[in-house]
């Protein structure tokens, strides 16, 4: 039987590696659009053994090309998402609203089997958010396009190769203090990048009726408490000091001017709302795909990286015992 094709965007991303993997291990035909070739085909093409995969440059705006490599596409998966604005066209509606519903057309115009569409949690509630209500309208206008679609909502994806727990664990091995937004209160359900995209395939093997899934880990922690995970795995002491809201907006301000900015104004609004189920949709145990993986367990299989040691400081390397005498 001929391998059906996953049309996949923002495949170069962290979910979209561990994608790439899962589907192509499992006979499934990727193809990959990417902005820039040079810079990402490498990475790209070494995630699938030869003749699974093939990469594609195209940017959003280039219609024909996206439309061009619908015809011979099976499934589309949209990944593409951004944390902040940035030069002219990089905005949040242009990439959460305008390209999604042009996917959603085209998943239309060439009967596609299924779209799956990778939102975010928390995004009915976040409403004073730039990022939040991009991504809703988004979500609005592809499901009034292409009813086959599955929209997922995420809440914090983690995995050795995240912007999260990495992020984190470098800044807390460096600062000598931590900032606490909101008093570390706000929760999450961080959920493990392989447990997510196992939840994208048994959707494309299986189908499901439901719409929109909200798909969570399976434990709730709290910001300090996930920092406090991450300073017992990198064995560092650190204060973790709850920072004024005033003092919090002024540093968002500043930090939102570099140019990979550590915290945005946007964002600073986004950490408000508890990145928890709604209660209003199904989540992923609910239609048969519980994670499975817990946050320490698997931060602690990369995070000695961070201890001083670095490489050395994993179990394995503990030789006290071995050489005793
Ligand atoms: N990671 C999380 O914790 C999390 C949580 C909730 C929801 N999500 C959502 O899940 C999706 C994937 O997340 P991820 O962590 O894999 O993201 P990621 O690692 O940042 O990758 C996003 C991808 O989007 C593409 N992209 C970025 N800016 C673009 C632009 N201006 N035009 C076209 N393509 C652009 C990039 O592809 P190229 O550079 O190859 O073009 C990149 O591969 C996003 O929609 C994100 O909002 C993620």
């Amino acid at each position: 039987m001929k391998a059906k094709n996953c049309l996949i965007f923002g495949g170069s991303g962290q979910i979209g590696s561990f994608l790439i993997r899962k589907l192509t291990k499992n006979n499934l035909r990727v193809t990959v659009v990417t902005r820039n070739i040079h810079q990402k085909g490498l990475k790209i093409k070494t995630q699938a053994n030869a003749g699974y995969i093939d990469v594609v440059e195209a940017n959003i705006f280039e219609k024909e090309k996206i439309e061009k490599l619908f015809s011979n596409a099976d499934y589309c998966i949209n990944l593409i998402g951004i944390l902040y604005e940035k030069k002219k066209g990089n905005t949040f509606k242009n990439i959460h609203t305008v390209l999604p519903t042009l996917l959603s057309k085209l998943c239309k115009k060439y009967d596609l089997e299924n779209f799956i569409h990778v939102s975010a949690l928390g995004v009915n509630e976040a409403l004073d958010s730039k990022y939040a209500i991009s991504k809703l309208e988004g979500e609005k206008h592809i499901l009034d396009n292409f009813p086959k679609t599955v929209i997922l909502r995420p809440s914090v994806v983690f995995s050795n190769s995240d912007n999260f727990s990495t992020l984190f664990m470098t800044l807390l091995s460096r600062l000598p203090v931590f900032p606490l937004y909101y008093s570390g209160t706000t929760k999450f359900m961080p959920i493990h990048c392989s447990d997510l995209t196992d939840i994208i395939f048994n959707i494309l093997r299986k189908g499901t009726d439901t719409q929109i899934i909200e798909c969570v880990g399976p434990e709730k922690l709290s910001l300090k408490e996930i920092l406090e995970i991450l300073l017992k795995l990198i064995n560092k002491k650190r204060f973790l000091i709850p920072f004024p809201l005033i003092l919090a907006k002024f540093s968002a301000k500043f930090f939102q001017l570099l140019p990979k900015p550590l915290l945005t104004e946007d964002q600073l609004r986004l950490l408000k709302y508890d990145n928890v189920p709604s209660g209003k949709y199904k989540t992923n145990s609910d239609v048969g795909l519980p994670s499975k993986l817990y946050f320490e367990d698997e931060v602690k299989k990369y995070s000695h990286m961070w201890r001083d040691g670095g490489q050395f400081s994993t179990e394995k390397y503990d030789l006290k015992d071995k050489y005793k005498d």
